[in-house]
C-alpha cells in the first residue's frame, strides 16, 4: 500500500464496501456510546457491483489535522463522536499489533489522515448510507495500517480476512448495522454479553456462494418528508415500546435460530416468512413507540399486499411462496427473490406503479428485458387485482435490481478519490 510521489513515500489506500439489509431487524441499543445492541440481527449483504461506499484515507506526517469529505463536501469531525472513535480505536489496534511489534514501520497511528469517501448511490434515493460508508473507512485505514487484507479487486475467489469479526467491532462503533458490512454473504450480529462490547461483533453465516440466485429489487418510494432517524428513533422505542421487550427476550431469539438454519439449507419458504415477520414486528415496535413512529407509508403497505397476494397464488399453485418485501426505517421495500422471479415480480409491480424509466432509468444489470424500457404485463393467474389501487405516476420512483454479494474490496490506485495534495479530486 506504499507508493512514491516524486520523492516521498505515499501511505495510502482505497476501499469499497457493501449496503447490507437485515432480515433480522437491529433497533435498540442497551449502551448508545459503544452501540450495543438489545437483540441480535442477521442480513444479506448486496453487491457492490451495483451500491457500494469508496474510501480512500492517507496518512502523512505533513498533514496539520484529520480532514474527511463525505461525497466531496468536507465534515466536521467532532471529539469524541462516532468518526472520531473508530479512527481512535483503528490507530490503538496499529500502534499495539504492529508499532510496537516492529520498532521499523513508520508511526502512521501518530499521523494525521485525509479520508475521502464516495456513495455511488444518490442519498436522495433514500438508501442508507451510514453502513456501507462506515465499513468501507474500517476497510481501507485498516488495510492502510497493516492490521488486515480484504481481498484485492478484482478476485477471482473472495475469501474474508480471518480478522474481520475483530475489524467490525471497529466499524459497529460508527453505525450498528455497519460491523455487518465487513462480510459477504449471509451476515449475523451477535450482541454478545459482555458490558465493554467485546463480544458484539459480526460473523458470517454463509458466503455469497452459498445461495448465489437470491436476488434483490428495491423500490425507491417517493417520501418527500424526512423521518425520524434510526439512531433517535430506536431509543424512544427502548424508553417506551411494551412489545420490544417481548421481542428482545423471546420473539429474536428464536427467529435468530430458524433463520440461520433456513439459510444454511437454503430454504426459501422459511426464509421468506421468517424476513416478512421480522419486517412487519419491527413496524409494529414503531407504532408501539409513544408518540408512535412511522416509517412504511400507503405505497409501501400497498407492495404489502401485491407481494402478499403473489405468494397466496404461487402457493396454491406450486406449493412454495416467491418473495419476501422488508422494509427499514423508512418507505423503500426490498425484495429478496431467486432471480428467476425478478422479470415477473417487476412486470406485476409495473400495474399499479407506472415509472417514468426515461427520467429514473433502469439499471438492468440482468440483462432481463433487452432494448426498451420493463412494462407491465397480464396478471398471474387467479391473482385478485383489487388488493391495491393503481398509483399515480413515481409513487416507486426507481427500481435497482441487484443480489447477494461479497464484503470489502481493496481497490488499485486508479481509484483513489484524493489528488496529489491529499484533497478529493
Ligand atoms: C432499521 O445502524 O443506522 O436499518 O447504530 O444508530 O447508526 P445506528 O443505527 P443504524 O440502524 C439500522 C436500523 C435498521 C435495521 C437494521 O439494519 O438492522
Amino acid at each position: 500500500y506504499l507508493t512514491s510521489s516524486l520523492m516521498s513515500p505515499v501511505y495510502q489506500v482505497t476501499a469499497s464496501a457493501p449496503v447490507n439489509i437485515a432480515c433480522i431487524k437491529y433497533w435498540g441499543k442497551r449502551d448508545t456510546t459503544l452501540i450495543l445492541p438489545t437483540n441480535s440481527s442477521l442480513s444479506v449483504t448486496l453487491s457492490q457491483d451495483n451500491l457500494r461506499s469508496t474510501t480512500t484515507s492517507r496518512s502523512s506526517s505533513s498533514f496539520e489535522k484529520t480532514r474527511l469529505w463525505l461525497n466531496g463536501v468536507e465534515e466536521v469531525i467532532k471529539p469524541g463522536a462516532r468518526l472520531d472513535r473508530c479512527l481512535a480505536e483503528l490507530r490503538r489496534m496499529r500502534k499495539e499489533n504492529v508499532e510496537d511489534k516492529d520498532p521499523s514501520v513508520p508511526k502512521l497511528s501518530t499521523w494525521n489522515l485525509h479520508i475521502a469517501s464516495y456513495n455511488n448511490f444518490p442519498t436522495a434515493a433514500g438508501l442508507a448510507s451510514s453502513a456501507s460508508g462506515f465499513a468501507a473507512l474500517t476497510a481501507s485505514v485498516a488495510a492502510l495500517y497493516g492490521l488486515n487484507a480484504f481481498p484485492q479487486h478484482p478476485s477471482s475467489s473472495y475469501s474474508p480476512p480471518a480478522d474481520a469479526s475483530q475489524l467490525s467491532l471497529i466499524a459497529r462503533q460508527g453505525s450498528g448495522s455497519a460491523c455487518r458490512s465487513l462480510f459477504g454473504g449471509f451476515v449475523a450480529w451477535e450482541m454478545g454479553k459482555d458490558s465493554n462490547g467485546r463480544d458484539s461483533l459480526a460473523i458470517q453465516v454463509a458466503p455469497e456462494s452459498h445461495w448465489p440466485s437470491l436476488h434483490a429489487l428495491i423500490c425507491v418510494v417517493n417520501s418527500g418528508k424526512k423521518g425520524t432517524s434510526s439512531t433517535a428513533g430506536m431509543q424512544e422505542t427502548v424508553l417506551t415500546s411494551e412489545l420490544l421487550k417481548s421481542r428482545i427476550k423471546d420473539v429474536v431469539p428464536s427467529r435468530m435460530s430458524s433463520i440461520t438454519q433456513a439459510i444454511l439449507a437454503k430454504d426459501f419458504d422459511s426464509f421468506a416468512k421468517i424476513t416478512m415477520q421480522d419486517s412487519n414486528q419491527f413496524h409494529a415496535v414503531c407504532l408501539d413507540t409513544f408518540p408512535p413512529i412511522f416509517y412504511l407509508n400507503d405505497v409501501s403497505r400497498a407492495i404489502i399486499a401485491i407481494i402478499t397476494e403473489l405468494n397466496r397464488v404461487s402457493v396454491e399453485a406450486t406449493g412454495h411462496l416467491v418473495a419476501a418485501y422488508t422494509f427499514d426505517a423508512g418507505p423503500n421495500a426490498v425484495i429478496y427473490t431467486e432471480s428467476e422471479n425478478i422479470k415477473t415480480i417487476i412486470q406485476l409491480l409495473l400495474n399499479y406503479f407506472p415509472i417514468d424509466f426515461a427520467a429514473s432509468p433502469f439499471n438492468d444489470s440482468f440483462q432481463l428485458f433487452g432494448v426498451g424500457h420493463p412494462s407491465a404485463a397480464p396478471f398471474p393467474k387467479g391473482f385478485n387485482e383489487n388488493v391495491s389501487r393503481v398509483w399515480e405516476k413515481d409513487s416507486i420512483k426507481g427500481l435497482i435490481h441487484t443480489k447477494i454479494g461479497d464484503g470489502p474490496r481493496v481497490l488499485g490506485e486508479e481509484e483513489s478519490l484524493l489528488n496529489v495534495e491529499g484533497i478529493p479530486k
